[in-house]
């Protein structure tokens, strides 16, 4: 187990700046997980920590040391790529020794940490076999007993999941749990997968075009997101947005949207003033049937078994508002019904993007 911090590290490819100012605390045993869109450079940060690529600027610490300049196996950390790269000529024993047989073990240490690694993994019974000989989830198993066997301080592992079916993936979501629970290894993971990230983090970095957007527990993210972009990538469906201007009235603030629909947002709000342009902010849970509020007809009504939403069409968006129906509420494509959310539960950015904060809703620091 060991520590692994970015200060200021920048990473240019020829004019092209990937990575900007990223610092980056992970702590030891910590399972932090790094999410962003396609191209936003969570490989490259991988590759950076692991020595794979280089930085322009800034340092990576590991376990306390510098290591700009120490060599990737010298770093003390497994890495477990995508694809899974195994060597398809060896059986899986070889495959999970290849590497401990490079470094200075007796024949009777390498056979102990394979087969106590593939013991972990319930892979024991597959050890003679070659990798085309096994399902998606046995090959990926064998990626992570590969890492595992090097009892490495650090493990990185980029969208290690991400070639599996939906069933394999929750499966194998599960021995990751377990695994890190056993092994307390620290971990760095960058997954596409929302549930992943959420069930698996103990923190989630959010980055976006090179930059880290939020970092904070999974609850942090999700219940108060630091920027409209975050409140956006975090949550599945999306959270629904409204723009309008901010406006007051008797008992508080609410945003006053196209066609002339309020929606109270607030009843005590100092970083903002009316007539601001504003964006609401409102998660498909929070969403309700009310007396009095926005005006929508049901477009569409999404059954997935254990939950339905409703998509909605309105005056104040061009896209569809998703509601989240509860147990009681029934509603038929076509229907006119009326909907708001409870104020609390609102999310409000400025026309930066930024959220703003006002009494019980602390938005969360905004990372440099
Ligand atoms: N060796 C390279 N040379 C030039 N540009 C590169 C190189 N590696 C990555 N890039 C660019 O750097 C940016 C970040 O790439 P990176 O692979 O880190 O993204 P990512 O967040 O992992 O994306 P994805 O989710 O698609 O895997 C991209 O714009 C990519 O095209
Ligand atoms: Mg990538």
């Amino acid at each position: 187990m060991a520590t692994v911090e970015l200060h200021n590290v920048g990473k240019r490819f020829g004019t092209v700046q990937v990575l900007r100012s990223i610092d980056l605390a992970v702590e030891e045993g910590e399972f932090l997980v790094l999410v962003g869109p396609s191209g936003c450079g969570k490989s490259t940060l991988l590759r950076i920590i692991a020595g794979l690529d280089e930085v322009d600027e800034g340092d990576v610490m590991i376990a306390g040391t510098r290591v700009n300049d120490v060599a990737p196996a010298k770093r003390g950390i497994a890495m477990v790529f995508q694809s899974y790269a195994l060597y398809p000529h060896m059986n899986l024993y070889d495959n999970m020794a290849f590497g401990l047989r490079r470094q200075d073990k007796t024949a009777a240490e390498i056979d102990t940490a394979v087969r106590d690694a593939a013991r972990l993994l319930d892979i024991e019974h597959l050890l003679d076999r070659r990798p085309k000989a096994l399902s998606g989830g046995q090959r990926q198993r064998v990626a992570i007993g590969r890492a595992i066997v090097r009892n490495p301080s650090v493990f990185l592992f980029d969208e290690p999941l991400s070639n599996l079916d939906a069933a394999l993936r929750v499966r194998m979501r599960y021995e990751f749990a377990k695994l890190h629970e056993r092994l307390g290894t620290t971990t760095v993971y960058v997954t596409h997968d929302q549930v992943e990230a959420m069930t698996l983090a103990d923190r989630i970095a959010i980055l976006d075009r090179g930059a880290i957007q939020q970092l904070g527990t999974p609850e942090d993210l999700y219940e108060r997101p630091a920027t409209r972009f975050v409140a956006g990538f975090i949550g599945s469906p999306r959270m629904n947005f409204i723009e309008g201007t901010l406006a007051k009235t008797s008992e508080g603030f609410a945003v006053q949207a196209s066609g002339g629909t309020a929606l109270p947002v607030s009843i005590d709000l100092t970083a903002a003033k009316p007539g601001d342009p504003v964006t609401l902010g409102i998660r498909p849970e929070h969403l309700q049937l009310s007396n009095e509020g926005l005006v929508a007809e049901v477009a569409l009504v999404e059954w997935l078994g254990n939950v339905r939403f409703a998509y909605l069409s309105t005056i104040v968006s061009d896209e569809p508002l998703i509601m989240q129906m509860t147990a009681e509420v029934d509603l038929s494509q076509g229907q006119q019904i009326t909907v708001s959310a409870p104020a609390a539960d609102c999310h409000l950015f400025d026309s930066d993007g930024s959220a703003i904060a006002r009494s019980g809703y602390d938005p969360g620091t905004l990372a440099a």
